[in-house]
């Protein structure tokens, strides 16, 4: 009998995380659920209501206010904020150059924890963000730290933005990078970490596929050895 496990995906930015996290619970079958897009989602609210994002209690009314929800949907699954669609509105520039502020409140943190902890209650998850290994799903059964250089992950956000239409220079998107890197590593509560059961996937010179392949691959040996 195979069990349904708990994936947890955390790494850098632009290290691939949620493209792999997507196809690896397609393949499974399991439910993805990308951490990400909270935090964004609510850096967007409070955006809106021009609230000061340091400003705990004011953000922690915002996330009173709202519901975070997605819905499965092809190319990627789409985020709501109450009925409004925001898919596309999260990732915009200046949403990307906030999150790192409000993720790293820890009243913030604390509630949507528990909102990703439920979502992973209901069976097999594909969970990506920063600490899920260390903080959300502690005793996931597969925990894969996944890097890659930043000149390769500037690289690779530099290759979406043009598919998209979008012309930032590699420089700037590489500082960005490393800003964002900087205070996610460096905050106070869950900064990103490699948990220490976690396996560390380096995607440098590994294509989609092969990243792919390789986290099935240490799901598979896990079932096994759970199997014994
Ligand atoms: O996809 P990308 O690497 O650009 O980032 P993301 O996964 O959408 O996460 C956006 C931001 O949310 C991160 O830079 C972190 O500040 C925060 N985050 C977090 O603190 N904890 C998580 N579990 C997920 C994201
Ligand atoms: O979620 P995270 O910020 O870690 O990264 P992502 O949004 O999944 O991936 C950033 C970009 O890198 C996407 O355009 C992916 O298609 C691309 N990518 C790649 O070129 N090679 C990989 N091995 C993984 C991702």
């Amino acid at each position: 009998m195979t069990a349904a496990l708990q994936i947890a995906i955390d790494g850098p930015a632009s290290a691939g995380k949620s493209t792999v996290a997507k196809l690896v619970a397609k393949q499974l079958r399991y439910t993805y659920c990308d951490t990400g897009a909270m935090y964004r989602a609510l850096t967007l609210a409070a955006m809106q209501k021009q609230i000061d994002l340091h400003d705990e209690p004011a953000v922690l009314a915002v996330l009173a206010e709202i519901t975070i929800s997605f819905k499965p949907g092809e190319p990627e699954q789409q985020v709501f904020v109450n009925e409004q669609e925001v898919t596309q509105a999260i990732r915009q520039p200046d949403v990307t150059n906030n999150v790192s502020t409000v993720a790293a409140l820890g009243g913030v943190r604390q509630q949507l924890v528990q909102h990703q902890q439920k979502i992973a209650a209901a069976g097999g998850i594909v969970m990506d963000g920063r600490d899920i290994g260390t903080a959300v799903l502690p005793n996931a059964a597969v925990k894969i730290f996944l890097v890659a250089s930043v000149a390769e992950r500037a690289q690779r956000r530099y290759a979406e933005n043009i598919r998209k239409g979008i012309n930032t220079p590699l420089a700037v998107l590489q500082q960005e990078i490393e800003v964002r890197d900087k205070k996610d590593s460096t905050r106070a509560v869950s900064p990103l970490t490699q948990a220490k059961d976690a396996v560390l996937v380096d995607t440098t010179a590994l294509s989609i596929e092969q990243v792919v392949a390789k986290i099935i691959a240490i799901t598979n040996e896990k079932q096994k050895d759970m199997n014994k």
